[in-house]
């Protein structure tokens, strides 16, 4: 696909296939390329008690964390559909949490579609952050 980073791209599709998602049926794969240079991924993981889920973004920035990443350079989202799947507004606020405001953030369909090129600045305006709190 046009302008697509392919090894977060590939790296979100295959641990989209392990997500836990019985309850929703939809799945979800994150791939962050951090600061390290690295490439950390992550899937939703469902629970019977519902709001004891994890988006696939909360997994990729534990496991960005777990593996000694400190800061997101870019996030890939993907999940079923031609829609761009697009980080929900916890997780824009996660997101908040380890990267810049102009981090790429690329969200795609995995059925195909246009995807959708944006940024933190983009998905989140006028957002509260660390440095409110001197961080
Ligand atoms: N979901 C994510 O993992 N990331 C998103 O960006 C959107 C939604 C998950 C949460 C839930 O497991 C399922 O998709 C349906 O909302």
């Amino acid at each position: 696909m046009d302008g697509i980073d392919q090894k977060l791209f590939e790296a979100a599709e295959r641990v989209r296939e392990n997500a836990h998602a019985p309850y929703s049926g939809f799945f979800v794969g994150a791939a962050i390329l951090a600061d390290d240079g690295k490439i950390y991924a992550g899937c939703n993981v469902e629970n019977a008690a519902y709001p004891q889920g994890n988006c696939a973004e909360a997994s990729a920035i534990s496991a960005m964390l777990a593996g000694g990443g400190r800061r997101i350079k870019h996030i890939l989202t993907t999940g079923p559909g031609t829609e761009p799947v697009t980080p929900c507004g916890g997780c824009r606020q996660r997101i908040r949490e380890f990267a810049d405001l102009d981090v790429n953030i690329t969200c795609l369909g995995a059925d195909g579609g246009e995807p959708l090129f944006t940024s933190l600045e983009q998905l989140l305006p006028h957002s509260f952050g660390p440095e409110f709190l001197g961080k």
